[in-house]
């Protein structure tokens, strides 16, 4: 850290106060809300903390890949989940279990089919109504896809346990977001709080329709009734026990995984997809070019297959840019330094804690000219082919790397074109268009559009007003 390494003449990671550096006011930049966009200014943090935050954008680069393994401590090892895990065998052995249970299922891609014909279902009935705000049909969608990878279920639109998995999965994300002073100051869960009392409430109902599932599937599982491969990630889970010897994988384990999947797998691609709708409504040339290349490569009849995302470049690269320009985690969740090692050759102590911004490594205009830009076109190679710059890291790099990223390119793929095949979005003729500088969250989200009310509330994102054109 900072302070040791001077001490010794070695030269520190460039470092500025803790507290009091934070928001952006020790470079002379005007103080602003978000603390990506802050943090791509300020350099690094020293002890008492032992945080570090890299704006340079290689180290980040090192932190993950080249010298991912010394990093790969969690921000907190007593969870019992993937993310939140202790670095060991353990660990290793459960998310392989997790990460090839999650690929298996993104590769068959079943529910997603499924649920992109519910999708754009959805969205037809108000091609001609007044005002429409598509997050709550993208959530639906999503959550359901969570739902039968995580126990089977495929629910209907509207099924009761369907609305309760949605309604504790947003409690649990808009009281996270809105802790605040409490992840700074732990000691003040001591203190009632309407926030704090709606999220236990939220988790008490989640662990309850948890334990109901994996009752059903010990259940199951017990009167021989599984097949040859797994049918969902409880299932895996609970066969993954079985495997094990001195170190076990416990029902807590596989309840914490299964809820973090719902934690880290709807928020996340739902709120990418609703990103990309917005930047099109900024760029109907793009949403235009995407559709011409689906009508010439796929036509309109034919449902799109994953095997059509190779004839599909540049809808892909519109999903790239959109994982670009809007990174659901401007800042990674804390990575732990394991062992004494350096960083640029700067020297770093085990338990030092990293802060990866994704933001700036997004936003680097060397990499990126004119970051700003919603630019597909940075995706392809000029000739119909596709690139993936290196400092390209949506799902993140090395050990920590997304278990879910198989499967989240997987639904942008199939919800995004299936849209675009049937719908054309719009806005209304004298609407504003989407506010796109994001809000700070669990995930990075689009603001709150508070100028235009649809029929029952204010809407979340944008209301696309009677403009829900059936393509061509
Ligand atoms: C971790 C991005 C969807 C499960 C992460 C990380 C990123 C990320 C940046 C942190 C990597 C690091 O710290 O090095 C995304 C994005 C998604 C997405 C952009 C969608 C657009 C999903 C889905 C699932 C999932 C669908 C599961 C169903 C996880 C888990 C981790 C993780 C369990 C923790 C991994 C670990 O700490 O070892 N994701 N993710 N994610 N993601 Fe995703």
């Amino acid at each position: 850290s900072g302070g040791s390494s001077r001490a010794r003449g070695v030269p520190a990671l460039p470092s500025v106060p803790v507290l009091g550096s934070l928001p952006g006011r020790c470079c002379g930049a005007a103080p602003s809300p978000a603390l990506h966009t802050d943090l791509q200014k300020v350099g690094s943090i020293p002890k008492p903390l032992t945080l570090f935050i890299f704006i340079i954008y290689d180290l980040a680069k090192e932190v993950l890949l080249t010298r991912g393994r010394d990093f790969a401590g969690p921000a907190d090892p007593r969870g019992k989940d993937i993310a939140f895990c202790d670095y060991s065998a353990l660990w290793k052995s459960h998310r392989r279990l997790v990460h090839s249970a999650l690929s298996l299922f993104g590769e068959g891609g079943r529910a997603v089919h499924v649920e992109k014909v519910y999708l754009c279902n959805d969205f037809k009935p108000v091609c001609l109504s007044s005002a429409f705000d598509p997050s709550a049909a993208v959530t639906r969608a999503v959550t359901n896809v969570v739902c039968t990878l995580v126990f089977s279920a495929t629910y209907r639109r509207d099924d009761a346990e369907l609305k309760e998995v949605i309604d504790y999965n947003n409690g649990i994300v808009e009281t996270i977001a809105r802790g605040g002073l409490v992840d700074l100051f732990p000691w003040l869960q001591r203190f009632p709080s309407r926030s704090l009392t709606k999220l236990k409430q939220c988790i008490t109902v989640r662990d309850r329709l948890l334990q109901r599932k994996l009752d059903q599937h010990k259940a199951s599982l017990s009167d021989g009734d599984g097949g040859i491969d797994p049918r969902d990630l409880l299932e895996a889970l609970l066969r993954g026990q079985e495997g094990q010897k001195s170190e076990v994988i416990s029902d807590d384990h596989v309840l914490m995984t299964a809820a973090e999947t719902f934690g880290a797998g709807v928020e996340t691609t739902s709120t990418t997809l609703l990103w990309i709708i917005a930047y099109m409504l900024h760029h109907p040339e793009v949403q235009a070019r995407a559709q011409r290349e689906l009508e010439e490569q796929v036509g309109l009849e034919r449902p799109v297959r994953l095997s059509d995302r190779t004839r599909l470049p540049y809808v892909e690269a519109v999903i790239q840019e959109g994982l670009r320009i809007r990174p659901v985690s401007p800042v990674l969740i804390p990575h732990t330094a394991l062992t004494r090692t350096s960083l640029g050759g700067h020297p770093v102590q085990p338990g030092t804690r990293v802060l990866v911004n994704m933001w700036a490594l997004h936003h680097n205009p060397t990499d990126w000219p004119q970051p700003d830009l919603f630019k597909p076109e940075r995706f392809l190679d000029g000739r119909g082919g596709r690139v993936s710059p290196s400092c390209f890291l949506p799902f993140g790099a090395g050990p920590r790397v997304c278990v879910g990223e198989s499967l989240a390119r997987l639904e942008l793929f199939l919800f995004l074109s299936s849209l675009l095949q049937r719908i054309s979005f719009s806005l209304p003729p004298a609407g504003p268009v989407p506010d796109l500088r994001g809000r700070l969250g669990v995930v990075l989200q689009p603001r709150e559009n508070k100028t235009v009310k649809s029929r029952e509330k204010v809407c979340v994102f944008i209301t696309l007003k009677g403009y829900f054109r059936i393509y061509p």
